[in-house]
């Protein structure tokens, strides 16, 4: 299955690679654009999707120098915690349920307050390398979204909230790690 599947994917992810203009990075409006296009080819990457009993899980759909893709699962409360994306650019669709998306903002006493903004199938948000936010599923009902970056996702940094600011707890290098036939290449299983 993911043999048939793969030169396809390839060939969508490189003609949106040559279309942006710029081979070597893909900006955040050049990424929302490789989405869209994914979401109308759900025969790319819809037999891909797995979904554990509760935790989340990830599975890398393309990976090279300029671009990498990767489909989500998410059972109710599972969630990413507050993180950026290192020099990363991204975008990210929801394809079915709906997540709510945290974003840090200064409230009214000028203590960092988080900012939610509930993400459905239709819209793609994108970001650039600065953005640091946490995306939950907090409804009972699976949700499905896939996730691009570029350059591909090397770190993450986790963040607590501290007063007017936010404070860096740690970075992890992102893991990627082989799985079995049927499910995508690479595949990881979040325990919450
Ligand atoms: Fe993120």
């Amino acid at each position: 299955m993911l043999d048939a599947r793969t030169p396809a994917l390839d060939a969508l992810v490189r003609q949106a690679q040559r279309e942006c203009g710029s081979p070597d990075a893909m900006g955040p409006t050049a990424l929302a654009g490789l989405l869209e296009k994914l979401v109308s080819a759900p025969q790319l990457w819809s037999p891909s999707v797995r979904h554990e009993p509760t935790s989340r899980w990830y599975g890398s759909l393309f990976r090279d120098d300029v671009v990498d893709l990767w489909l989500l699962t998410w059972q109710q409360d599972n969630s990413t915690d507050l993180h950026d994306h290192g020099d990363s650019s991204g975008a990210f669709r929801v394809v079915s349920g709906a997540l709510s998306e945290f974003r840090p903002a200064l409230g009214n006493d000028g203590d960092v307050v988080l900012r939610r903004t509930v993400r459905r199938p239709g819209a793609t948000v994108s970001f650039g390398p600065r953005l640091v936010h946490d995306v939950h599923n907090v409804d009972a009902v699976p949700a499905v979204s896939l996730h691009v970056y570029s350059p591909p996702l090397s770190s993450m940094t986790y963040y607590d909230v501290a007063g007017r600011g936010l404070s860096a707890r740690h970075t992890e290098p992102v893991e990627v790690r082989d799985a079995g036939e049927g499910i995508p290449e690479r595949a990881v299983t979040v325990e919450v």
